[in-house]
């Protein structure tokens, strides 16, 4: 039984601590959080001011399914401050505000955009303040002059580089590109070039980068550059080819692990394609060849191994198909022995041809060197011997 009357036992309650600590508590942290966005994004721009904190943008932008419409299209305004404070920019301590130079006050400036890629395309120019480097090289890419010429889906500093969580991508003591870094790169041009990205995938080189992180192997950006990637379809690029393939096939060392020849840039210089596109890469870059080049017989994107049963070249009737490219009345697999490949002759391969270069390695030496011997002993007989004959001639007469 209750002998209190019931509001004596409210008055008795409120006096508790357990009653106004939370509530206390409560008044307080709302406080502090109205000062805070009110002192560092509310006020009015006051340069004497402190610039606004990250913690202050993410107070609203950490939101999730925050969006605003720009046109049509919707743009998400969700940043996370975790993949923030990991990206190399978070860890730089660069802020919020380094980049997005216009933004002090809530509400923000008003959008001056039509689209969201329009906004991309305004926004991404912030980079160039502390990426210069980077930014000039651009400048007559193929990416840019795409843009120029209105297609504006080419590429662009944030399309490659999320600017919320981009992680490091060069070593900072060395500056050599990181290993996760490099094998991320076809992933970041596959976002507008899917089937390029699923033909590399599938080749010999880009298999291993894929399922062992293989280092050797090339990804897009050894083959085509990278901020000034340039027009694929010149004949510059295109004489460039055997070179660019050959900084790696080449390498003896690298070579050597995967048990594959390093005589295919000199065998092919050799041959009647080689010697010509040679010539034109070192002394007329830009003018057409109709000569085959690397790619030609092997592909570029989709390079299987040779002794691939499907599509290696090592077989005659997957190579014929190359060579009609070019060599249309070539009908018979045979048209292939035409040519020696790689193959620098030996008695196995190509005996006649090795037989007739022994035979003229001996032949062409002996022949000059007996010519040589003949014109010397003509001089010496002529010059010497004849004007002794004289001088002793004379001799005898004056005795
Ligand atoms: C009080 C909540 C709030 C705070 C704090 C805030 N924003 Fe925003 N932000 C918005 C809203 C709402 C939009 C939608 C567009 C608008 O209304 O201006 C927006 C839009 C944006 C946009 C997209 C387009 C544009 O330029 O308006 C950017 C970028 C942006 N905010 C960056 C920031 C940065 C950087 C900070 C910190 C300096 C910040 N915001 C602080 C609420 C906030
Ligand atoms: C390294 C420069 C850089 C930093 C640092 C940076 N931003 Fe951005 N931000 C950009 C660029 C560039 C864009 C436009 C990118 C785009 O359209 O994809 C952008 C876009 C935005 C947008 C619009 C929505 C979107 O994702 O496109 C919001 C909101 C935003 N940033 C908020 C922030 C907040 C909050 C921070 C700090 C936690 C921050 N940014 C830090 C460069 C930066
Ligand atoms: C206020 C200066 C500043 C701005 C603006 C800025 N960055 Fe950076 N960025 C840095 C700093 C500092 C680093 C760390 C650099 C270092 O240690 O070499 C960095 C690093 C990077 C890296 C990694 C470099 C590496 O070698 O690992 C990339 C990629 C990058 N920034 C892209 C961008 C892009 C894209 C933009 C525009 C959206 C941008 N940055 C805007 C200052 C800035
Ligand atoms: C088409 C995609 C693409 C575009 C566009 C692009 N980058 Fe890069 N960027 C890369 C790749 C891939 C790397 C990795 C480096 C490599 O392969 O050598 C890189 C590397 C970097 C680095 C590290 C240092 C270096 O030079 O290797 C910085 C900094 C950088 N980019 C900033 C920028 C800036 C700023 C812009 C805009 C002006 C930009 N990038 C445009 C793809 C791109
Ligand atoms: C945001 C989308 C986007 C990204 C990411 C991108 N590209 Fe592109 N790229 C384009 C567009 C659009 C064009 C111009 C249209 C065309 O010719 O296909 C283009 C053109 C090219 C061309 C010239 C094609 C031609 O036939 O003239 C090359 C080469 C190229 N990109 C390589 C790359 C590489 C390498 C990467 C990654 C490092 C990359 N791109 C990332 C959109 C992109
Ligand atoms: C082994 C060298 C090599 C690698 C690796 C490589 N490319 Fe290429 N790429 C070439 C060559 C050579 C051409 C030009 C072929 C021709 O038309 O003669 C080319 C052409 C292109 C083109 C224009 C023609 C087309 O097929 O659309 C694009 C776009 C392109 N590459 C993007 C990429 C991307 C993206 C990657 C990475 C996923 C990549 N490349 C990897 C050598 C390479
Ligand atoms: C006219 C066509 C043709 C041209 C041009 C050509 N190749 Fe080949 N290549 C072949 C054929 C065919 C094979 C397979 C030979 C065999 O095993 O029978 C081959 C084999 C190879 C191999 C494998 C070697 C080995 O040890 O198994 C490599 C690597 C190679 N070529 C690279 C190149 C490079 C780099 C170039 C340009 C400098 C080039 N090729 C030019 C047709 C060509
Ligand atoms: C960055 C170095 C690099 C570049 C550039 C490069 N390759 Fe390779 N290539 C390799 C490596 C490493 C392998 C061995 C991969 C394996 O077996 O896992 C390989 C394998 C090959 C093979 C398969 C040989 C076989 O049958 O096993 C061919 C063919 C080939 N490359 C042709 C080319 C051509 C053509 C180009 C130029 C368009 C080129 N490569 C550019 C590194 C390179
Ligand atoms: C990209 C085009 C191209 C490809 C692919 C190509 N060739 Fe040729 N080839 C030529 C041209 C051009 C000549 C010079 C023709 C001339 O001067 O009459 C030539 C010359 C030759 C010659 C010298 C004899 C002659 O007809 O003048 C032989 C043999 C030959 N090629 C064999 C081959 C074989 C075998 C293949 C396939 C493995 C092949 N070619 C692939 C373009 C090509």
């Amino acid at each position: 039984m209750n002998i209190y009357p019931e509001s004596a036992m409210r008055r008795q309650f409120l006096k508790q601590p357990i009653f106004w600590l939370p509530v206390v508590g409560l008044i307080l942290l709302f406080l502090a959080a109205a000062g805070f966005t009110v002192q560092n994004v509310a006020a009015a721009p006051n340069p004497q001011r402190e610039p606004p904190s990250d913690e202050s943008c993410l107070f609203c932008h950490q939101q999730e399914g925050m969006t605003i419409d720009i046109g049509e299209q919707p743009l998400s305004l969700t940043v996370s401050g975790d993949h923030f404070s990991t990206s190399v920019h978070g860890v730089e301590g660069v802020a919020c505000v380094d980049c997005h130079t216009n933004i002090r006050t809530v509400p923000h400036p008003e959008i001056i955009a039509d689209n969201s890629r329009e906004f991309t395309l305004t926004f991404y120019e912030t980079c160039r303040q502390c990426h210069s480097e980077q930014y000039e090289k651009t400048f007559d890419s193929v990416h840019q002059t795409a843009i120029v010429d209105g297609n504006l889906n080419a590429a662009v500093c944030s399309d490659c580089h999320d600017p919320h969580s981009q992680p490091r991508i060069t070593d900072e003591t060395t500056g050599v590109i990181l290993s996760d870094a490099r094998q991320d790169i076809p992933q970041t041009c596959a976002q507008c070039h899917g089937a390029v990205f699923e033909a590399y995938a599938a080749s010999v080189h880009g298999a291993t980068l894929f399922t062992e992180g293989n280092a050797d192997v090339p990804t897009c950006t050894d083959c085509h550059g990278v901020h000034s990637i340039e027009d694929p379809n010149t004949n510059t690029f295109h004489n460039s080819i055997p070179s660019v393939c050959a900084d790696c096939h080449t390498d003896e060392v690298m070579m050597s692990k995967y048990g594959l020849n390093t005589n295919v840039l000199d065998t092919y210089v050799a041959d009647f394609h080689g010697t010509t596109v040679k010539l034109f890469e070192e002394q007329f870059p830009d003018q057409p060849t109709n000569k085959a080049v690397c790619t030609d017989c092997h592909g570029f994107h989709d390079i299987p191994k040779v002794d691939d049963p499907a599509a290696g070249i090592a077989h005659k009737s997957n190579l014929l198909v190359k060579c009609q490219q070019c060599h249309p009345d070539a009908t018979t697999e045979s048209f292939t022995a035409s040519w020696m490949s790689h193959y620098e002759p030996s008695p196995e391969t190509w005996p006649l041809v090795y037989y007739v270069n022994l035979f003229y390695k001996f032949f062409i030496p002996t022949v000059l060197g007996g010519m040589i011997v003949f014109v010397l002993s003509d001089i010496y007989r002529r010059f010497i011997v004849d004007k002794r004959h004289k001088k002793n001639g004379k001799d005898a007469s004056t005795k």
